[in-house]
Order: C-alpha cells, then structure tokens, then sequence
C-alpha cells in the first residue's frame, strides 16, 4: 500500500513538474541589427535575461532600472553574456510619474529609433505606496508602463513594423478590476493580480488603437521564475520558497522564452493585442476580455497619470 501511494505521489508530483516546468525555447533564428530595444526592468530576473538574448541577436539594447548601481552590475553581466557593447543603461523609477516623464524625455532626445518596447518591469504582491499616490503593484505594474509606453508611442509608430509587449501573468485570472477602487490596496495577492489584469486589457486597447498604425502590443505570462522577487521577505519564508520554486518554478532564461518570442516572431503578427504563454497564444478567460472594460480602463490610467487623448488616440509622445 506504503509502495503504491509513493509511486503514486511521485508520478503526480512529476506530472506538476512537467506541466510547470516546460518551455519551449524560442528557435526563430532572426537578427536584429539595426533594431533599437528598450527593456524596462531590464537589470534583472525575466528583462536581463531578455536583454542579453536580444543584445545576442544584434539589437542596441537599452536597459532601465532605479538601482543606478544594480543596474550598473546588469549592463557589465550583459555587455559579457552578450558579447555586445550596444547596451545602455538608464534610471529610472516606475513609482514615480515625474522620473518616467524624465526618462522618456532624454530617451527621445537620444534615441532616434523604437522597435521593441518590453515592459517588464514589475513588483510581485507588496502593500505600499508609489511617489504618486498609487498603491505600488497598479502604480508600478500598470500605470507606469501605460505612461511610458504613451509617451514613447509616436517614436514605435515611426519605426513600425514595431512591437510593444507586457509582461503580465496568468493569475491576473483570479480577479476583476474595481472601477471604484483601482488602487485596491489590502490584499496582497489581489492587488498583484489585478496589476496583471489590467496588463492584460492595457494591451489589448493598445492593439486596437494601433492597428492601422504597424504597431503589435501582446501581453505574456513567462511561468513561475524565482528572480530577485523572494529577497525583500523574510528568511523563512525565502527558505520555503526556495525549495517550492526548485521543484515547480522555471529559470529566468526559460521564462524569457515567450517575451523573446513575441517580440521577433512574425506568427504574433495575427494575434494583435494577444495573450501568450509558452511560446503560443491562449484563450483569455471572460474576465479578461471585454472591449469596454479595455476602454475604461485605458481611460480612468489617462486621468490619473494626467494624459489626455485626442480622438481615442494615446496621447502624443511630446508631451
Ligand atoms: N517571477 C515570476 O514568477 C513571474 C511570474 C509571472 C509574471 N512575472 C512578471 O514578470 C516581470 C519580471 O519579473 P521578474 O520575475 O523578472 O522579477 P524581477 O527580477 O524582480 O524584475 C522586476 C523588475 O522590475 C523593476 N522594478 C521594480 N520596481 C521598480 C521601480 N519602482 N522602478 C523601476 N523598476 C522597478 C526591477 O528593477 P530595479 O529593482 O532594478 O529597479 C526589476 O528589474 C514582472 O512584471 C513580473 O510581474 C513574474
């Protein structure tokens, strides 16, 4: 009996394994000489790992972080990894509006081409505050990749055929956005996920005001990475969570699969303002696919990031 249940257990925990475990890796050999990248978040975990694949294939990578030192870490490891010297870092603080509008201003001045946005910047399930006002996980995760990507639009739209992807995540699933409250701020998880939710309906809003102008926006699960996320808990909680993630979580290079997929592959061309995981589009539950929520949400992000749009359309990069 002792016999059976352990086989049995063990077939069920390799099953999990399995179904958490595996990546496709992105085989699309295309090169990116001559593309320009910027990769919010870019100084660690998923957005490095992303950078040193893409720096890898030719772009000019530009990388962000507000860790000037970490960040400064990140450039040297991916310059290396790379073996590219066309990576640049820059500071940059999503939980403050003023730094982004700051960024995006000498980014533009500097910069004449934008052919892949990645926003991956992110913090996982925290309860605090951005600079702003914000509560951190819709301040960091939402608003401030909506702000920048905004501001930064008419440079993609000028470089187009261009991409814009999101990292989301598929807990985003597990709850609905709350027009009354949108800086739900109690508890942790919610709020994480209802980050990524708005991720999600940020890229499909986006996909439809871009689709007469050349710009593909998706939005991409990785899969359950380690990363840095675990080192501001406690040492307990890191040590459980070390050995959960070893069993069931993926390397950061894995779960940078999809993001590097869906920003050369031309199979995302068909699926514009899609949601992906593993390398393929998946369905999106009904919670996270209603046109009129995208659009509310796109609206409500406006006011209170202080854009207007003109028209329906995202508000002009030279603001
Ligand atoms: N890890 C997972 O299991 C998992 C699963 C699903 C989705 N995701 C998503 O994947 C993305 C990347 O996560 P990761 O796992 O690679 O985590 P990570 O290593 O912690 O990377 C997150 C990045 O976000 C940046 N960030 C955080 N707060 C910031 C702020 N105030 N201003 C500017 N940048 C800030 C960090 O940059 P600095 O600290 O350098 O400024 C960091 O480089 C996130 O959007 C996350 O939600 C992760």
């Amino acid at each position: 009996m002792y016999v059976l249940v352990t086989v049995l257990a063990a077939l069920f925990l390799a099953l999990l394994q399995r179904r958490f475990k595996s990546r496709r890796p992105c085989l699309d050999p295309k090169r990116l000489d001559g593309k320009t990248v910027l990769i919010t978040g870019g100084a660690s975990g998923i957005g490095k790992e992303t950078a040193v694949a893409l720096a890898r294939r030719g772009a000019r990578v530009h990388i962000t972080s507000h860790d000037e030192q970490k960040g400064e870490e990140a450039l040297r490891d991916i310059k290396k990894e790379s073996a590219s010297m066309n990576v640049r870092f820059w500071s940059l603080n999503m939980a403050n509006l003023q730094s982004i509008r700051n960024f995006c201003k000498e980014f533009l001045k500097n910069e004449s081409r934008l052919d892949i946005l990645i926003n991956s910047d992110g913090v996982p399930a925290v309860l605090d505050w951005t600079d702003n006002g914000f509560s951190m996980c819709f301040g960091v995760n939402h608003l401030g990749p909506f702000l920048l990507t905004n501001l930064l639009i008419d440079r993609l739209k000028s470089c187009s055929p261009s991409r814009i992807v999101t990292i989301t995540s598929n807990v985003h699933k597990y709850q609905k956005l709350d027009f009354s409250d949108l800086n739900y701020n109690i508890v942790p998880l919610f709020t994480y996920c209802r980050s990524k939710l708005a991720n999600v309906y940020f890229t499909q809003e986006m996909a439809r005001q871009m689709e007469r102008h050349g710009v593909t926006a998706c939005a991409v699960h990785p899969g359950y990475v380690v990363g840095d996320w675990t080192s501001q808990f406690s040492f307990l909680f890191r040590i459980v969570m070390y050995v959960f993630t070893s069993l069931f979580f993926i390397s950061c290079q894995a779960a940078a699969q999809t993001v590097i997929y869906c920003a050369i592959s031309d199979d995302v061309l068909q699926h514009n303002g899609g949601y992906f995981s593993d390398s393929k589009p998946c369905k999106l539950r009904p919670n996270a696919q209603d046109a009129g929520i995208a659009k509310k949400l796109w609206e409500a992000s406006e006011a209170m990031v202080g854009l207007t749009s003109a028209m329906g359309h995202p508000a002009s990069g030279t603001r």
